[in-house]
Parts: C-alpha cells; sequence; structure tokens
C-alpha cells in the first residue's frame, strides 16, 4: 500500500516510509538533535521519543502509558491479549510470573547443546558450496528450532510460524485481513495443541501454561492462548533479527571477524555491542491519561513507539554511540526493553545468539556480503536483515 512520502521527520514521520526501514539511524539522530520527541498525524496520531531519557520515562510510567496496545496499525483491530506483554498493573505480575521458570539461567542453559547440534547441522548444509543467504538458511532457523522445542511442537514447521508472524507484525500493520487470518489460524492450531496436553500431560511449556494457575485458578483459554502465541512470536522474529544484524556487520567489517574468529571468548561482549547498536525490538504505547515528559505533552488515545534502538543509539548515554566497538565495556543498553515489561526471553537470546556465532565463525571464519546481491530488512515492530546472501 503505498503512502504519501515524508517531507519533515520532525512533525510527519511514517516508521513504514523506507528510508526509514533501510537505515533509521541518521533520522534519529536528527531528531534527537532538533526534536527529541517527534509526532506525526499518521497512523490516528503517533509520538517518537528519541532519547533514552524520555524512552526510559515512558517505559517506567504504566499509569499514563498503557500496553493494551504495543503496536502502531493504520486502524486498530479488536484488542487481542497476549499477556504479560499487552497486560498492565496489577494483572501485568502474575501473567509474568508463571513464565518466568521456564526461562531462568540454569533452565536455558539446558538448551545450549540442543542450540549447538542445531547450528552445526544447519552449517553442514551450506558450509560446501561457497555462499549462503545467512538470514533464510541459518539465522531464522535456530530460534524458531529451539523455541519449537520449548513448546512442544514440531521443530520443521518453522515456514508456517514465520508466516503468522509476518501476517501479525508487519502486513497486519496496514491489512487488518492479514492480522484476523494469523490471529484465526493459530488460535485454532494452539487450541489442539492445548486440548491434547488437557487429555495426557507432556514435559513441555505448552503443557505447563496449561495445567498453570493464578490464585488457585487456571488461565482463562483467551490467557492461556495469549502467551502461547506471545512466546512464540517473541522467541522467534528478536532473535532472527539478532543473529542477522550481527552477521551483517561482520560481512562487513574484516578486523571484527578475525578478533571474533581468534578470540572467541570476547563473543559474549560483542553479542551485548550488536544487541545494543541493531537492537532489534521497538514497542509502542497507548496514552491513556494526558501528562507531559521533557516538556511534550502527550494526548489520550494516541500511541508512542517505545523505540529501546533509537535509546541505545543516544551520545549522551553510550560514548561513539553511532560506532559499533565490540569490546565495549560499559553497555547498559535497553535492547530487552525497561521496566515492568523487561523481556523474559533475555538469558536464551544471549544464549543462542552467541552460539550461533561460536559455532558459525569456527566452521567459516571468512565471509563477507554477496556483492551481487542486495539485503532486505523487515519493518515495523521488529527491524532485522531478510535477506542477506554472504559468499565465503
Ligand atoms: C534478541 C532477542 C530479543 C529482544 C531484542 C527482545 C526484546 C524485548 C523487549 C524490548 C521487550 C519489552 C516489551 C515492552 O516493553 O513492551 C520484550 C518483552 C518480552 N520478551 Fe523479548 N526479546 C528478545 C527475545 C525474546 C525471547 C527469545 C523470548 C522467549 C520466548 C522473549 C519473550 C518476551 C516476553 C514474554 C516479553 C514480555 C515481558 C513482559 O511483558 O513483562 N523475548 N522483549
Amino acid at each position: 500500500m503505498s503512502r504519501p512520502p515524508v517531507d519533515d521527520w520532525h512533525t510527519d514521520f511514517d516508521h513504514l516510509d523506507p528510508r526509514w526501514i533501510e537505515n533509521p539511524y541518521p533520522i534519529w539522530e536528527t531528531l534527537r538533535a532538533k526534536c527529541p520527541i517527534a509526532h506525526t498525524e499518521r497512523y490516528r496520531g503517533v509520538y517518537f521519543p528519541s532519547t533514552y531519557e524520555d524512552v526510559r520515562a515512558v517505559a517506567y510510567d504504566t499509569e499514563h502509558f498503557s500496553s493494551r496496545r504495543i503496536i502502531v496499525r493504520e486502524t486498530p483491530p479488536p484488542r487481542i491479549p497476549a499477556p504479560p506483554i499487552t497486560s498492565d498493573p496489577p494483572e501485568h505480575r502474575p501473567a509474568k510470573n508463571i513464565l518466568l521458570p521456564a526461562f531462568t539461567p540454569d533452565a536455558i542453559k539446558r538448551h545450549e547443546p540442543h542450540a549447538r547440534a542445531i547450528c552445526q547441522k544447519l552449517i553442514d548444509r551450506f558450509a560446501g558450496k561457497g555462499g549462503c543467504d545467512v538470514a533464510v538458511d541459518y539465522a531464522q532457523e535456530i530460534p524458531a528450532r529451539i523455541i519449537a522445542h520449548m513448546l512442544g511442537l514440531p521443530d520443521d514447521e518453522g515456514d508456517r510460524f514465520r508466516q503468522w508472524i509476518h501476517e501479525i507484525l508487519e502486513l497486519g500493520i496496514t491489512e487488518p485481513a492479514a492480522l484476523m487470518k494469523a490471529m484465526g489460524e493459530s488460535t485454532k492450531y494452539f487450541q489442539a495443541e492445548v486440548e491434547k496436553r488437557r487429555a495426557q500431560p507432556t514435559d513441555d511449556l505448552i503443557s505447563y501454561l496449561t495445567h498453570a494457575t493464578i490464585d488457585g485458578a487456571p488461565l482463562s483459554e483467551d490467557h492461556l492462548l495469549g502467551s502461547i502465541r506471545l512466546i512464540l512470536i517473541a522467541g522467534i522474529d528478536t532473535t532472527w533479527s539478532a543473529i542477522g544484524a550481527c552477521f551483517w556487520h561482520l560481512a562487513q567489517h574484516r578486523e571484527d571477524r578475525k578478533r571474533l574468529a581468534e578470540d572467541p571468548g570476547l563473543i559474549p561482549t560483542a553479542v551485548e555491542e550488536f544487541l545494543r547498536a541493531f537492537s532489534p525490538v521497538t514497542m509502542a504505547r497507548e496514552v491513556i491519561k494526558e501528562t507531559t515528559i521533557n516538556g511534550c505533552p502527550f494526548k489520550p488515545g494516541e500511541m508512542v513507539l517505545l523505540s529501546f534502538p533509537a535509546a541505545n543509539r543516544d551520545p549522551a548515554v553510550f560514548p561513539d554511540a553511532e560506532r559499533v566497538l565490540i569490546d565495549r565495556k560499559e553497555n547498559r543498553h535497553a535492547a530487552f526493553g525497561l521496566g515492568i515489561h523487561r523481556c523474559i526471553g533475555s538469558n536464551l537470546a544471549r544464549m543462542e545468539i552467541t552460539v550461533a556465532l561460536q559455532e558459525w565463525l569456527r566452521r567459516i571464519p571468512e565471509f563477507r556480503l554477496d556483492p551481487s546481491a542486495k539485503v532486505t530488512w523487515s519493518e515495523g515492530t521488529v527491524r532485522g536483515p531478510r535477506r542477506l546472501p554472504v559468499q565465503f
């Protein structure tokens, strides 16, 4: 669908503009310097804070900013609960607490050998071919297989899951029919999985949630299906994008590639820097009560794009914010969010990204972007490379 082009980013920004999708960083830099909280009339009114401080202020303020709508869309759809990410206090805390045990550092450690085996098998498929599409053949497969395994779903249904995610997070911004189609299909699919586990409990996350209780009562059907859908979506697109962005950088920076191949101990530090510099996730909030932040009034009913990626490029908090320094020491980035909704999957994501880099660099230390092919980026809530052809 075509939208009028943007001619003033301060008063008329559009996060689906091709320039924003391709390379948003210079736009955010200008906004930060001239108009730290931008506004657009598009999408029924949206604010865009671009400094760390202002993003933080919105993220921590659950009194004025609600998570009941977390994606900026042209036409607001019927409310679709996905607890805890769409919950506000006081419902948020118990909805989050029931998910936490599956994502502790110890719980995630147990998945590491599986992640390593997945990476090795994927690399075996293309190592002898002289090139591959890292986004398609590698990055997208790792989180889809891991999360399917954790939920207790077949690990070869990645295409189906990614299609839903594409329809919910990308197409669904402007095409309500695509969103509703994916919602309908995924609901039916998960209902069947839940029914199987009601009849016979299994040792997986869907079974655990099916039998979980809050204050002694089982989760409502909407809560249960919403949380399962959230874990699938949050677990795949985000990490796929983060892994892809690491490779996008390394394919273009020989020194960094060489340094990590020779010193794999530095990989976890580099992963934090990639997460900071190329943070994939931009959330949204609905303004529910009038308030003012940094001199800017926020009107109820409008939305806020909560750009953790922009916060992470703020030079007031990160010296040399525009440079990727793979040995950056101080790095309290906000890629996993700030405040009560901070990501529960950060241990899992960090493990997957680290293992993906370690296994690849061990086998393929030298690679570069395929000069004849184009890199493409996803749009909307989660940003990452969707086509990333490399040669080795
Ligand atoms: C690099 C990968 C990831 C990034 C950058 C990321 C980022 C984020 C961010 C920014 C939030 C805050 C949302 C908000 O403020 O509204 C969040 C929340 C969440 N993430 Fe992640 N995430 C990643 C991976 C994962 C994984 C692997 C899972 C596991 C299934 C996951 C599950 C969740 C859940 C359930 C929430 C909601 C928490 C709440 O509402 O309290 N994420 N994530």
